[in-house]
């Protein structure tokens, strides 16, 4: 509720308090661009139906009035008046004191450590969640807040990965196809089905962007061994940042270089940091992948000393063990990882048997859409 409404710089700001004592104050330029009403945005998809260009580059308010516990705006010179509702305009406020420290992320990402997520890893079963919303929605915010989740009851045949990608989105295809095998004996006939352990990482950080989704499904899993495991990138990065500031600084203010030239007709190749900040200084993306790294090249020479103690001390603390989440997938099973902050790793195996996994890559914005939309119906049904 809107108590007070008081005009300040000549028109060009105001400054409004609300009945629990807060203020925000708000600039008249900002108020005139995200008028609600249908001359400005479009009364059946809410997009803007201006440009920035209409409006007056000296829009003043002329006049406010609190009315109804709404505020109601005179803009001059265009003598236009627009309503603003008082929770609409509360949840918007940008007049806030807080300072956010470098590696910041938002209130729906939870960081977790072995510690705080073994016992408790995110799962659902793919009946469940097709047939009921907010099993769907309890598992796709897990997804937002944890990086992962684990699916069951996927039935265990090709492609039935593709049942969990589409309970959110679609399937991001690339040249590895719409999905890729991850297959493996003990005695492999081919290298590549190597049996060996593969140190955390994230995938394809030479991709720009990166694949921001990607799910992992078993079809077969009768190996001795080869249990996945999962690494916050978050806690891990925050780990760093805490112990030594400048290392941290360091991977994040500098790109690396990711490449991957394995198949022909390919050459895919990347310029990020392995911790990349937003402009203000939110974590947004860790890439760690110790077999696509390329040899950096934007680090100064007077740096590289320090760059590399930094990359190995990430490296370090992303095979502590008090960092781990293991679990041993089975047929049937699929986990989801944002491949933007969660690690995952595979422990070597051994044994008669066989391991094989299908991997695919979706998109988080889709995720994130898909969850977001469901929230809105739930809450809608809820008013
Ligand atoms: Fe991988």
């Amino acid at each position: 509720m809107l108590t007070g409404a008081v005009i300040g710089d000549e028109g060009q700001v105001i400054e409004l308090e609300w009945r629990d004592g807060a203020r925000a104050r708000f600039h008249a330029m900002w108020l005139r661009d995200n008028a609600l009403d249908d001359k400005t945005r479009s009364a059946g998809n809410g997009q803007r139906l201006i440009t920035i260009l209409d409006i007056p580059a000296d829009t003043r308010i002329g006049s406010a009035m609190v009315k109804a516990g709404a505020l109601e705006v005179g803009f001059v010179p265009e003598g236009k008046t627009v309503t603003f509702p008082a929770a609409w305009l509360r949840d918007h406020a940008y007049d806030r004191a807080e300072t956010r420290q470098p590696g910041w992320t938002g209130e729906t990402v939870q960081r977790w450590t072995k510690a705080t997520m073994q016992d408790r890893v995110p799962r659902a079963s793919l009946a469940a969640a097709s047939r009921d919303r907010s099993v769907l929605r309890q598992w796709l915010a897990a997804v937002r807040a944890y990086g992962f989740a684990v699916m069951d009851g996927v039935p265990a045949e090709s492609g039935a990965l593709c049942k969990v990608s589409d309970l959110f989105g679609y399937i991001r295809e690339t040249n590895y196809g719409r999905w890729f095998e991850v297959r493996a004996e003990v005695n492999p006939s081919n290298l590549a089905y190597t049996n060996l352990g593969l140190q955390a990482h994230t995938d394809n950080p030479y991709r720009d962007p990166v694949p921001t989704l990607q799910i992992l499904s078993c079809i077969e899993n009768t190996v001795d061994g080869g249990e996945s495991s999962v690494v916050d990138g978050f806690a891990v990065a925050a780990a760093l940042q805490a112990e030594n500031p400048e290392g941290f600084g360091l991977l994040s203010s500098y790109a690396a270089r990711f490449e991957y030239a394995g198949s022909s007709g390919v050459r895919l190749q990347a310029k990020r940091p392995m911790i990349e900040l937003g402009p203000d200084g939110e974590l947004i993306c860790i890439r760690f992948n110790n077999r696509s790294l390329a040899p950096a090249v934007d680090v100064p020479f007077a740096e590289m000393g320090k760059y590399y103690a930094a990359y190995r001390r990430f490296a370090e603390l992303i095979e502590d063990p008090a960092f781990e989440v293991t679990f041993k997938l089975e047929a049937g099973q699929a986990f989801i990882v944002d491949n933007t902050r969660v690690m995952h790793a595979r422990k070597a195996f051994s044994g008669s048997g066989k391991r094989w996994l299908q991997g695919c890559y979706a998109d988080k914005d889709g995720l994130l859409s898909t969850l977001a939309a469901i929230e809105h119906e739930f809450k809608e049904a809820a008013e």
